[in-house]
């Protein structure tokens, strides 16, 4: 901490900081563009303007760059002295010689950098009367729109995407006066944080083009702090509604404890999947429409029941969401589970017990050694933009993965030989291997030396596990390791939801293999599900639990398999439109506020306690025994005690252990892509960009196969099998095919699932495409999904 002087005042500041941060921080309204707080700075634009106060006789005052000054103990500075001020002005009327008059349809307006600068230099007259620049735009896919004549060639949008992501698909073209930031063709960005480009950009070159399309002035949203709840990293964001709906998702606080300045694409365009025309929005019977109100639908259905009553909450939903639906069961004596399987609940409490000292964003980027076991950025994609920050840093980071994955393709451009493509059923071998060396024992394999090595030489090393691909063996031992390293080394594992944590500490121990079995002896014939869609995981023992209820009752905020086959449908509202709670990895605690109500009426775990439970109060003790004192919306959350994170019921010790598998034999694994979630998958623009259902294959197996890109490939899982386009790819393990989770479900197969592959000509489609196909590819043979 030292003490600067501006314009006599004095200001304080932290080692490390520049004079511009220090003089922002103060409150002092310094101009600035190509500076960035987490991008730093590239001195480039000069209105960041002060002058030196002379210290010795004789010394003249200097003009400096302030973002280029470290801040030093003593130095004084001039901000209002004629020449700055002389400076900052002209540099603003230099760029706004060729800025385009077009501030009133701008969809930056009331958000811009530039217009705010503008004003507050005081550049108020354009004296230039020649002609402007004009540049071309380019076209940049569905979720960001370009007006490059509005760029002040600040750079920053090119050190976020190159230097910061560690992108290479977008850069700066041209020189001198006609520089051009695009891509190096039409079409929408690699990468998975393009739209924080919108964000950077100090002026409305790059624009939400979701935001653009369901158009609002920004004075006329209606704002408010909230989480998103597109997985388990929990980012804070601001969401914005107008009119009943939402119009616009953006990073919430650049001082934030989880997320400052950034998200990723999945949390700022996949939240608009509660937007979706197919969305649940009345209540309806049978699937008509009835005029009723949702909850009064929602008593008039439970009365039916008459006590036989089960009620499956969900991973995807906050903790408030959860705990009502516990205590309403608990009232009702009725089963409440969050789970869907006995094994997600096996794995998501075995996850939740071991992130007990899991490492915040900002710790991962100040690590010396990464090592991250899956593919972390179709997971968790914020704790995957950290690790990139130590890949930029020259630290070690190593990967472990069976598919491609976007992390790999970044590391493996400045990090080559760091990343391992194993198939799923080897990795808890390379696990126990990486375990032996670290405890100093001998192995072979030199990149399993490579990865202890460098776990034990750091001072600060991170572990990150990716839980939907791990077992709970494979955990334990990732437990193990973080455990014999530096006493600084944190372990974090991505969580299959946003709302895993949540789920956890709700569900009693077995909670879902006791909701199962009160179904199946009949205990139960009338199911509440409330955001969760069991029936879409081609589980045969759902479709079955569901032939033996009376009612299906499903309350969701977007139409799924089960709101499909219900028998009442009822409207829930999202996140957004709510007042929540929920935990993250961390076990960070915070709170999100309502930013809008719906035109329509929706149900809440609020309304659901005022109007179904008789003694609320059991809610509010189970959040005291949580945490003695409970966030606010927007602040930092809280970070929920060890001991309290802890599902004791599960210890680490049970262990799952993979599927026997024969050395030679082909094995499924999971291939997500990053912008897919429980909303998400709804939201008609992020969804545009998704790949196509594919089987991806290592060059050696393909070879094997006698397969070229494009092939049809019939995988044949038990009795089960399905026939994809292949797509040749090294980031794929050998011996492994990766799926995507629907045809996993298709296929009836888990990760590591063993399979038969052949190369056909044979076409499987859905059933009520199969006319269709037929009569337009004719001699093809067109099997059905399922037939065998
Ligand atoms: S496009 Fe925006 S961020 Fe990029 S250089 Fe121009 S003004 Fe700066
Ligand atoms: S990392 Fe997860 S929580 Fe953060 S913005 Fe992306 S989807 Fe949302
Ligand atoms: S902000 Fe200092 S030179 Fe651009």
């Amino acid at each position: 901490m030292g003490t600067i002087y501006i314009d006599d005042k004095a200001v304080e500041f932290e080692p490390g900081q520049n004079v511009l941060d220090a003089a922002r921080k103060a409150g002092i309204d310094t101009p600035y563009f190509c500076y960035h707080p987490a991008l730093g700075a590239a001195g480039s634009c000069r209105i960041c303007a002060m002058e030196t106060v002379p210290q010795k006789e004789g010394e003249k005052p200097r003009t400096v760059m302030t973002c280029s000054i470290p801040a030093q103990d003593g130095q004084q500075f001039r901000f209002k002295s004629p020449k700055a001020k002389q400076i900052q002005k002209a540099v603003v009327e230099f760029y706004m010689t060729n800025h385009p008059n077009d501030c009133p349809v701008c969809d930056e307006g009331g958000d811009c950098h530039l217009q705010d600068t503008t004003i507050s230099v005081g550049h108020a007259y354009r004296r230039y009367d020649g002609q402007k620049r004009t540049m071309p735009d380019q076209f940049l896919g569905p979720l960001v729109y370009q007006t490059m004549n509005r760029c002040v060639t600040c750079y920053r949008c090119v050190r976020f995407y190159q230097d910061y992501a560690l992108g290479d698909d977008f850069g700066a073209m041209g020189s001198s006066n006609h520089v051009l930031f695009r891509r190096t063709e039409d079409g929408a960005f690699d990468s998975p944080f393009s739209g924080n480009l919108v964000s950077v950009c100090p002026t409305g070159v790059f624009t939400d083009k979701v935001y653009r399309r369901k158009y609002s002035r920004t004075w006329m949203l209606e704002k408010a702090p909230s989480i998103c709840s597109g997985c388990s990293v929990g980012c804070n964001i601001e969401v914005g509604g107008r009119e009943g709906t939402l119009r616009r998702v953006q990073p919430n606080n650049e001082e934030s404890k989880v997320n400052p300045y950034f998200i990723c694409d999945r949390g700022r365009y996949g939240s608009h999947g509660t937007e979706s025309h197919s969305r649940p929005k009345y209540v309806s019977e049978q699937g008509k429409v009835v005029k009723t109100s949702p909850l009064d639908a929602l008593k008039i259905a439970l009365v039916r029941a008459e006590g036989h009553v089960g009620i499956l909450g969900s991973v995807e939903e906050d903790l408030t969401t959860n705990l009502a639906l516990k205590a309403i069961a608990k009232e009702m004596n009725a089963p409440f589970s969050p789970f869907i399987s006995p094994q997600q609940e096996a794995l998501t409490k075995t996850a939740v017990a071991a992130n007990h000292n899991a490492p915040s964003i900002s710790d991962i980027e100040q690590s010396d050694a990464v090592f991250v076991v899956g593919e972390l950025t179709e997971h968790a994609p914020m704790l995957d933009l950290a690790v990139r920050q130590v890949i930029k840093a020259k630290k070690d980071v190593y990967v472990l993965h069976a598919t491609p994955s976007h992390l790999v393709t970044a590391l493996n451009k400045l990090q080559r030989g760091h990343v391992k493509a194993l198939a799923p059923s080897q990795w808890q071998d390379c696990l126990t291997q990486i375990n032996t060396a670290v405890h100093d024992g001998a192995v072979e394999d030199l990149w399993i030396k490579d990865v202890a090595n460098a776990l034990k030489q750091a001072e600060k090393p991170v572990i990150i596990g990716v839980a939907e691909l791990l077992n709970t063996a494979d955990i334990s031992l990732l437990n193990t390791i973080t455990e014999s390293l530096a006493p600084a080394a944190k372990m974090a594992i991505a969580l299959p939801s946003a709302g895993s944590v949540n789920a956890a500490l709700t569900a009693q121990e077995n909670s879902c293999a006791e909701l199962m079995t009160q179904i199946e002896s009949d205990k139960i014939k009338t199911l509440v599900v409330v955001g969760s869609d069991p029936l879409n995981t081609n589980n045969p023992h759902w479709h079955a639990l569901h032939d033996k209820l009376d009612q299906l009752i499903v309350i969701d905020k977007v139409l799924t398999k089960t709101a499909h086959l219900s028998d009442t449908l009822l409207p829930l509202a999202a996140w957004p439109e709510r007042d929540g709670m929920t935990i993250n990895y961390e076990g960070r605690l915070q709170r999100f506020s309502k930013a809008f109500a719906r035109k329509t009426a929706t149900i809440d775990a609020h309304s659901m306690i005022e109007t179904l439970m008789k003694s609320p109060e059991t809610i509010e003790q189970w959040l005291t025994e949580l945490a003695p004192t409970l966030p606010q919306a927007g602040d930092d959350g809280i970070i929920i005690e060890k001991d309290k994170l802890k599902c004791t019921e599960l210890p680490l010790e049970q262990k799952t252990n993979p599927p026997a598998i024969q050395s030679t034999q082909p094995q499924v694994a999971l291939s997500k892509w990053f912008g897919e979630g429980y909303v998400a998958d709804h939201a008609p623009e992020i969804r545009s960009l998704k790949p196509g259902s594919s089987a991806s294959i290592n060059p050696k197996l393909a070879a094997s196969l006698n397969l070229s890109n494009g092939d049809q490939l019939m995988i044949i899982c038990g009795d089960q099998k399905l026939v994809r386009p292949a797509v040749i790819s090294s980031q794929v393990a050998d011996l492994t095919v990766a799926l995507n989770q629907a045809d996993m479900r298709l296929l009836q197969a888990d990760i590591a699932s063993p399979l038969c592959l052949e190369r056909t000509s044979e076409l499987f489609i859905d059933a009520d495409k199969k006319e269709e196909i037929k009569n337009i590819i004719g001699s093809a043979s067109v099997i059905m999904m399922g037939e065998a």
